[in-house]
């Protein structure tokens, strides 16, 4: 994919962090996205790959995961390394050592660190101590890593991003906020739909729209599932109730009702309008059997593209732009 704003990567992309997707340029996402569309043929016409030989990644998990914990491990398979589980009852960030510590032992072992948190501060202070890369496999802020999968997604699907039009339609949680700073790094118009009271982060909307006007997208806040979706191109949802916040379950599934993702709202998004979905879902809460099981949906795409931009991500952060060259074009 051509780059949409014209914007160089800063730097090369090796030995960076990946804490945001604020953390790179436009170009660093058309390189990421472009490398991993290579890995996927790669991996398709069975051609080895083995980019990151003898290299490891450290994985520390707080919270519970299929699709980041899988597609790290068997990304790293494919590429010749080995993800070794930290094992968060082991480790017991910040209880049983300090989290600059633990990231001052991890960087003589390992060659990166993809950790799930609760706070993004605890992110935060690992790169800060660490000269390997960190990479946030989930946190309270963000998920940048599931949203370069939905944007590898959707540039197969609709052949481009720039000037499209994604709706997301529900908590205005950590998806919410990496789906908006990807749009804006990529020229698509992200446009949100929440109940009142569980709007994004107003500094990520700001990040986001400041970022955006390189690239020309709109980042627009509306207070109805409809009005979302007029005319998107793909419609998003996540869960109403994420990771660490179940007590709040009862007043979200009341407030959250009106924005359940079912057929008739997918009648108001564009006729070839996707739908999309982080997982795990929860079928009859925030979207119904029909649209999670129907034409539409490409939900299965973006876990399998989990793989394959991790992969991308993995060599470009480890290895560095020459390990690609071993991939043949
Ligand atoms: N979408 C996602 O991150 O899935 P897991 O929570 O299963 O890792
Ligand atoms: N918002 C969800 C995403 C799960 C992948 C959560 O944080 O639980």
């Amino acid at each position: 994919m051509p780059s949409t704003s014209g914007a160089p990567a800063v730097r090369g992309l090796q030995g960076r962090d990946l804490l945001s997707l604020a953390d790179l340029g436009s170009g660093d996402v058309t390189t990421i996205l472009d490398a991993a569309a290579r890995l996927k043929l790669a991996q398709a016409d069975g051609t080895p790959h083995p980019l990151l030989p003898r290299r490891t990644l450290g994985m520390l998990f707080e919270k519970a995961s299929l699709r980041t914990r899988t597609t790290f491990v068997v990304g790293m398979v494919h590429l010749g390394g080995q993800a070794v589980d930290l094992m968060a009852e082991h480790t017991q960030m910040g209880v049983r050592e300090s989290v600059p510590d633990i990231a001052r032992n991890l960087e003589r072992w390992v060659d990166g660190v993809m950790a799930r948190v609760y706070d993004q501060n605890v992110l935060e202070e690992l790169a800060e101590h660490s000269r390997v890369p960190i990479i946030n496999g989930l946190s309270d802020r963000f998920h940048p890593c599931q949203v370069l999968a939905d944007l590898l997604t959707l540039r197969e699907r609709l052949g481009s991003l720039s000037g499209r039009t994604l709706a997301y339609v529900g908590d205005g949680f950590n998806m919410c906020h990496s789906l908006m700073l990807g749009g804006a790094l990529t020229g698509l118009h992200v446009r949100v739909g929440t109940p009142r009271g569980y709007e994004p982060d107003p500094a990520i909307v700001e990040q986001a729209r400041d970022i955006a006007r390189a690239s020309g997208a709109q980042i627009d806040l509306v207070s109805s599932a409809e009005a979302a979706v007029r005319g998107a191109d793909a419609v998003y949802t996540d869960s109403w109730v994420s990771m660490g916040l179940e007590d709040e379950r009862a007043e979200r599934l009341a407030a959250f009702g009106p924005f359940q993702v079912n057929a008739d709202l997918m009648a108001g998004a564009r006729s070839h309008a996707v739908f999309m979905h982080c997982l795990p879902a929860h079928r009859g809460e925030e979207v119904t059997d029909d649209v999670m099981d129907g034409p539409q949906s490409v939900v299965f795409d973006q876990a399998e593209n989990r793989l394959h931009a991790q992969k991308a991500l993995l060599v470009l952060l480890i290895g560095g732009e020459a390990a690609l060259q071993a991939l043949p074009r």
